[in-house]
């Protein structure tokens, strides 16, 4: 559920509460009874990162000290991590409001904690007729001299924008074709307040979107290509920023078919690309964050139904390209490539582009960051990568050098969608290159954008990586 997060005068007013210290508190500032002031000092000593707790008479009190001696991105994420610990201990007592004060020394500290009590939150019950047990928590009053009402207002919305992004990638294609994608989208777009258009089937034919028409060739639902627009009066970009995401609402590997365990069975995340553009419209509609963004979702189901595209087949893109497809599961590149040549017409500031594109991205470096590459300049990267330590939403650059690029060229045709066995994450990249001519990075989020375990405020499944990290990235825009 998501937590209203409340601002009250004195946290001592409620039956539950957590505050929030650092290695540099001294414990006798915080006001606590003698007694219990004893017990937390014998208790902490010099250790950091632990959680001092007393339960009496229905009450619960627990001291969370941080250490704030390392690089600041280090301690926000302690901070989240500490969050996401209170949060699981006030659910685990069934506790419905509760209370945190801070006095961490670095502000932004309370707000990760904060944060990360409210991203941990999350529940996804729709399907469930039994054992339908909702998170109690409901309210957090946040002490008013820690934090103030406007950073509150800000962490939810954001979190809210983060669970609707989890929510699309959790549901399975039973209920989240690609016209219920894009339904879901207009329906944010209306609840949120930005733009929505939805191009059917026809005006994908009309626009001769070879790609994605290619991949939705096996399936019996209709593709869609969905346009959304947030463009505030007040904007600090002259030309768009365009995010584009891939919205395969289910990845069968079309004819090239994946096995069932550990492949196929997790592949109703393909969207994630898709769900992480669409959370990044929700909290910058809501934020009214002063940035002129597009976003472009080209979805559909790969299946390897009656008609569909064949290992061989060479298919005319959008931009006029032929590809010579030799894997009917390196799909995404084909929708993609599509959509990014739709781009072009923005003249965009940059655009990026967000996909669950290969399984060599998550081979190489797991599930603890995305794999990103491009053409934009060393100063937006070097502000992504900002980004991406102020939010932890890691990335890590790969190169894309000439080299990787012969890997995909075809006898045939102009290019072809596979290359070699390795490099895989980077040759998709230089397909992708193919099709853009603006300054432009790729994020492969195959490895976070769905866990299998839980991980922490991020939780299990869908995780709506790319929300938060780009957010900050247009706050800081
Ligand atoms: N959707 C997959 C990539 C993926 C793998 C996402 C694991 C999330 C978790 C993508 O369409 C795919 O199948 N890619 C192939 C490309 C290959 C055939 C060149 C892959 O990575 O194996
Ligand atoms: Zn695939
Ligand atoms: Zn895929």
């Amino acid at each position: 559920m998501p937590l209203l997060l409340s601002s009250c005068k004195d946290y001592t007013a409620f039956d539950h509460t957590a505050i929030l210290i650092d290695e540099k508190t001294k414990l006798s500032s915080l006001g606590i009874s003698k007694a219990v002031l004893d017990d937390a000092q014998r208790f902490f000593n010099d250790k950091v990162n632990h959680v001092y707790r007393q339960q009496y008479e229905g009450k619960t009190l627990s001291i969370v000290k941080i250490d704030s001696s390392k690089e600041e991105f280090k301690t926000l994420e302690a901070a989240r991590k500490a969050g996401f610990g209170i949060n699981r201990f006030f659910n685990s007592l069934k506790v419905n409001e509760a209370s945190v004060y801070s006095v961490a020394r670095k502000p932004k500290a309370t707000l990760a904690f904060i944060e990360g009590i409210a991203l941990s939150n999350y529940d996804f019950l729709k399907y469930k007729t039994k054992d339908k047990t909702e998170k109690s928590l409901a309210t957090l009053q946040v002490d008013a001299r820690s934090a103030d009402k406007k950073a509150l207002d800000e962490i939810q919305k954001l979190t809210e924008a983060n669970f609707f992004s989890r929510t699309l990638v959790n549901e399975p294609l039973s209920f989240l074709t690609a016209t219920q994608l894009s339904k879901e989208i207009s329906e944010a777009g209306k609840r949120y307040g930005f733009s929505v258009q939805v191009f059917d089937k026809k005006k994908i034919e009309a626009l001769k979107m070879g790609g994605l028409l290619a991949v939705n060739k096996g399936s019996v639902d209709p593709p869609t290509f969905t346009i959304l627009e947030y463009k505030p009066s007040r904007k600090k970009n002259k030309k768009p920023i365009v995010l584009v995401g891939k919205g395969v609402v289910y990845d069968t590997g079309g004819l090239s078919l994946k096995p069932t365990p550990n492949g196929m069975d997790m592949m109703k995340c393909d969207m994630g690309g898709a769900a992480a553009v669409a959370g990044i419209f929700a909290a910058v509609a809501q934020l009214k964050l002063p940035v002129h963004i597009v976003g472009l979702i080209p979805a559909t189901d790969n299946r390897p139904g009656m008609n569909a595209y064949v290992p061989g087949d060479v298919v005319e893109m959008m931009s006029g390209l032929n590809v010579e497809m030799l894997n009917a599961d390196a799909e995404g590149r084909m929708i993609l490539a599509d959509a990014l040549h739709y781009a072009k017409q923005y003249e965009p500031e940059l655009v990026l582009d967000f996909a669950t594109l290969t399984g060599a991205a998550k081979a190489a470096i797991g599930s603890k960051a995305a794999v990103y590459m491009g053409t934009a300049s060393d100063a937006v990267k070097k502000a992504m990568v900002r980004s991406s330590e102020n939010t932890y939403e890691r990335i890590v650059e790969f190169p894309l050098w000439d080299e990787y690029g012969e890997m995909i060229k075809s006898d045939i045709a102009d290019i072809k969608n596979i290359g070699g066995a390795e490099a895989g994450a980077i040759t998709a990249g230089k397909f992708l290159e193919h099709f853009v001519s603006y300054p432009w990075l790729h994020f492969d989020i195959a490895g976070p954008a769905y866990l299998m375990a839980e991980d922490g405020y991020r939780g299990k499944y869908g995780t709506a990586v790319g929300v938060r990290l780009v957010v900050d990235f247009l706050k800081n825009y």
